[in-house]
């Protein structure tokens, strides 16, 4: 009797632990079958450029790669109005203009510095020189900064839906 009892006692915390195990492996199972946050994160990715400062850089991660996000300054707009590739490049949203570009040097892909002193970016790899519209100023880069698809709505710029503005950029031969 005694030992009846035993084994139902450990019948039952045996088939606990195995209710435990497999609850637990469900969940490893569901997890890889969710999509990772990467992938996530690889649709759309939404920036309310608002409360943006002007000649200061920021940099968001779009599809795993770094966008660069950069308000002008009237004065760099000025020197810019003379040249025509570099007011194409630029997007304007609720009256600003602003450079978003790809943070990845045209040349063999390092992430180039902004000076914003200088109002240039360097990439520091062999000395690749883009000026604050992202348009290449000095070799080896082959081309300007890319620009990445988006839309505008507002005040927000939607990274990876692609708006009538970059249709014109890409008709232009402004993007790839
Ligand atoms: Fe930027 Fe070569 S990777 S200049």
């Amino acid at each position: 009797m005694e030992n009846n009892s035993r084994r139902g006692f450990m019948g039952m915390a045996f088939g606990a632990v195995a209710g435990v195990g497999a609850v637990a492996s469900l969940y490893a199972m569901k997890k890889s079958w969710d999509p990772l946050p990467s992938v996530k994160a690889a649709g759309f990715t939404t920036l309310d450029m608002s409360a943006y400062e002007e000649n200061v850089l920021i940099t968001e991660k779009w599809r795993g790669k770094p966008i660069f996000v950069l308000k002008l300054t009237a004065e760099m707009l000025k020197a810019m109005e003379s040249k025509k590739n570099d007011m194409e490049r630029l997007i304007k949203v609720d009256g600003s203009h602003y450079m978003v570009t790809i943070g990845l040097c045209t040349h063999l892909g390092c992430i180039p510095g902004y000076n914003a002193d200088e109002q240039n970016f360097l990439c520091a790899c062999h000395g690749g020189m883009y000026d604050a519209s992202g348009d290449v100023t000095k070799a080896p880069p082959p081309r300007g900064l890319d620009i990445p698809p988006f839309k505008i709505d507002g005040s927000k710029l939607i990274l990876g839906e692609v708006g009538e503005e970059y249709k014109a950029m890409k008709e232009n031969g402004i993007t790839l």
